[in-house]
């Protein structure tokens, strides 16, 4: 709360969280909202992929309304990347655009999709195929949340961590070899986030130089699809960095 009054006046703050993340941060978030000044309201769907659609969509802008957010008002996203999607998209059609905070709860999120304002929704014909761009007003990362994932999501979040390392420098790759990552967290996703966000400045709408930021999600999308979204987005993207690299091997 106290960092978000560096950014917002006081207002009315809608929490989008998932399932899973309501009952470990829903509390401690509204309660240092309110300590803040902010007035609180919350929504939570279903945890996963599966709720990346437009029947959430829909569910998450009837709240807003019902809870009467003007456009002076704010969002926030708690939770990982299928949060800060929802959100942000929600965000950014009601009232044809109102603010969002992101306050990722997961290493992917963390270091990738909190960043750089794209949002989006699944269609039948595939992943993230209808969304917006909206820049979030602040981006708040605890990394002690990163304590409560399990093994198999903080791997999700490795690899588009190591996909900024293949993009940046050496320097930050090598901390994936020596272990940095999983004892100092921290220093990993202020690299993966500055570097990100050096490039969003650059080229907001992935008209060149963003481009590079989807590296091995060409296959990892398809692969997540062919799934029925069974294969988490981090362990599609390490599958399509390994192919993407092969490729670049052999050609
Ligand atoms: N996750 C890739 C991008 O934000 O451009």
């Amino acid at each position: 709360g106290q960092h978000l009054r560096k950014v917002l006046a006081p207002c009315r703050v809608a929490v989008i969280t998932d399932s899973t993340v309501a009952p470990l941060y829903l509390k401690t978030v509204t309660g240092s909202l309110e300590g803040a000044g902010f007035t609180v309201c919350s929504y939570t769907f279903p945890a996963g992929e599966g709720s990346k659609n437009f029947t959430t969509l829909a569910a998450i802008l009837e709240f807003l309304a019902e809870q009467r957010l003007t456009r002076t008002d704010c969002v926030a996203a708690l939770g990982g990347g299928v949060t800060g999607d929802m959100a942000g998209f929600a965000a950014a059609c009601y009232l044809r655009g109102i603010r969002c905070v992101q306050l990722p709860t997961t290493l992917l999120s963390a270091v990738d999709s909190s960043v750089g304002g794209k949002t989006a929704i699944d269609l039948t014909a595939g992943k993230n195929l209808a969304g917006a761009f909206l820049q979030p007003a602040a981006v708040l990362c605890d990394t002690d949340c990163l304590r409560s994932l399990p093994a198999e999501v903080f791997a999700d979040g490795a690899a588009e961590a190591i996909k900024t390392g293949v993009l940046d420098d050496e320097g930050l790759f090598a901390l994936f070899e020596d272990g940095t990552l999983t004892t100092a967290p921290d220093e990993v996703i202020a690299r993966c986030v500055r570097y990100k966000a050096g490039v969003v400045e650059r080229d907001e709408k992935e008209q060149g130089e963003r481009k590079l930021l989807t590296l091995g999600h060409t296959a990892g999308h398809a692969i997540e699809k062919c799934s029925g979204y069974a294969i988490p987005h981090g362990h599609a993207v390490a599958a399509g960095l390994a192919i993407i690299a092969r490729s670049a091997e052999a050609l």
